[in-house]
């Protein structure tokens, strides 16, 4: 179909099920009447207003892979708040551990037992020997950073274009990179332009561009997530993650891999199935399950540089800036103990990319059967609808992967149908707690949006 005529027929189908949408949600429309007398745009946290492009949606629960709102209406949700809670929701592992470590306190700003096993279980799936706990991705990212200036005494950061490491000064940059003859670009107001100073952005998959970057011996830190997550789906080249550590090594920098997403792509993450070595891996989102947590890695050469700077109170010579009150607190580890030994196991992992596949083979089929130039992402649960025939390799493929109007009129079309949409910039994700019929349910619906778009 030409350009204007799809853009059209996406117009028209948004706007009628938008109308449908607000029509059958009245009370999320009164709850968010009230909230904007407290709150801007009527949200707890900014970022939840413009995140879906239609109207307030207030929650009221969830019960496995099914989320419910405030009018009664279910779904099936297949974003699970950007894989923050892969467990799925009301009773589980996770939430009976979470309640029970609750009733006995939640936080001590000592350590328990729990840190301990799950520090332990980190260790033996990514082969990163020590470990640290944190309150989010974003502040493992920080804390990550900020052990690179100290330990290596240089400033720059390396970091690949289309990546997300958090809302983190110098990674909410694009370019800066030799060759741009330009410093990087800030990615948001409030952020100030000297954070960028230090900030490097490289393509992905092109060790060639992050050799060059690395050439003045003045980078502390190259981050990557192992696969872009944040643009639909960019995979590694064979050879470019074991590159991106090798590099850095011969340069005398540190690398670090961001799994906050990937980690839940695969058992133990990339660093496990290419058998990597960074000196650094990040995690969080789901690892918490919904209370908040992160985590990094670290080699047994960070870790005895971590110990030798650690601060100790009302020390004339500071130590390093890490941690925090809320970090690492009883009731998160305790999740994370829930979530590694009874959610995200090895046998949960073969189940969900088994199911992953089955999504990934039915969007396939989907296109198949409309003749449409398009294929399936797929990754072991993860897939989607990737608009062109192949897979990108890097951010600017990516961009042409996915389309922000037909983001818009699925997720409205779905949700009118009982399926919770993934986020533009993400695709459909199975999680620990979605079963063959959620897959159906997914397959059916979208495969009838497909059918009225192309008919
Ligand atoms: C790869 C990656 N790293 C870090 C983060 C930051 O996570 P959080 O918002 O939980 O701090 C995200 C969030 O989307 C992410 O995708």
């Amino acid at each position: 179909m030409a350009d204007k005529a799809m853009t059209e027929r996406l117009k028209t189908i948004r706007d009628r099920e938008a109308a449908d949408f607000a029509a059958r949600r009245p009370r999320s429309a009164a709850l968010s009447r009230r909230a904007r007398s407290v709150m801007p745009d009527g949200v707890p946290m900014a970022w939840m207003a413009g995140l879906h492009r239609h109207a307030p949606l207030f929650v009221a629960g969830g019960q496995g892979s099914t989320l419910e709102d405030a009018d009664g209406n279910s779904y099936v949700d297949f974003n699970l708040a950007d894989l923050s809670n892969t467990a799925g929701f009301g009773p589980n592992a996770v939430t009976q551990a979470v309640a029970a470590r609750a009733a006995r306190g939640m936080q001590f700003l000592l350590p328990g037992e729990d840190a301990i096993l799950v520090a332990t279980e980190l260790a033996a799936r990514t082969r990163i020997p020590f470990w640290q706990f944190t309150i989010s991705a974003s502040s493992a990212n920080t804390e990550v950073i900020r052990i690179a200036h100290a330990l290596t005494g240089r400033r720059k950061i390396v970091m690949f274009d289309g990546k997300y490491h958090g809302h983190i000064d110098t990674a909410m940059t694009t370019g800066g990179a030799p060759g741009d003859n330009e410093p990087a670009v800030m990615q948001g107001l409030g952020l100030l332009p000297a954070a960028g100073a230090d900030a490097v952005n490289v393509p992905f998959n092109d060790l060639s561009r992050l050799e060059a970057a690395l050439e003045a011996g003045d980078v502390a830190l190259v981050i990557a997530e192992p696969a872009l997550t944040n643009c639909s789906l960019v995979l590694p080249e064979p050879g470019f993650l074991a590159g991106v550590c090798r590099l850095a090594r011969d340069h005398g920098a540190l690398a670090c891999f961001d799994e906050a997403h990937t980690w839940q792509l695969a058992y133990g993450g990339f660093v496990r199935a290419e058998n990597l070595s960074p000196d650094f891996v990040t995690l969080g989102k789901g690892l918490g399950s919904g209370t908040p947590l992160g985590a990094y890695g670290m080699s047994a050469a960070v870790s005895a540089f971590v110990e030798e700077h650690h601060e100790v109170a009302d020390s004339p010579v500071r130590g390093l800036a890490i941690g925090g009150t809320t970090f690492a607190s009883a009731l998160s580890m305790a999740a994370a103990r829930a979530m590694l030994e009874g959610v995200a196991t090895e046998e949960g992992y073969r189940r969900i990319a088994r199911l992953g596949n089955r999504l990934a083979d039915g969007i396939d089929a989907i296109i198949r059967k409309h003749g449409l130039q398009w294929c399936a992402f797929r990754y072991g649960p993860r897939s989607g609808f990737c608009q062109t025939p192949q897979h990108p390799k890097t951010y600017a493929e990516a961009h042409h992967s996915m389309d922000i109007a037909f983001s818009d009129a699925l997720r409205l079309y779905m949700a009118n149908r009982g399926v919770w949409e993934s986020i533009y910039s993400a695709g459909p994700q199975v999680s620990f707690a979605h079963s063959d019929a959620d897959i159906d349910r997914y397959l059916d619906v979208a495969g009838s949006f497909i059918a009225e778009l192309h008919a």
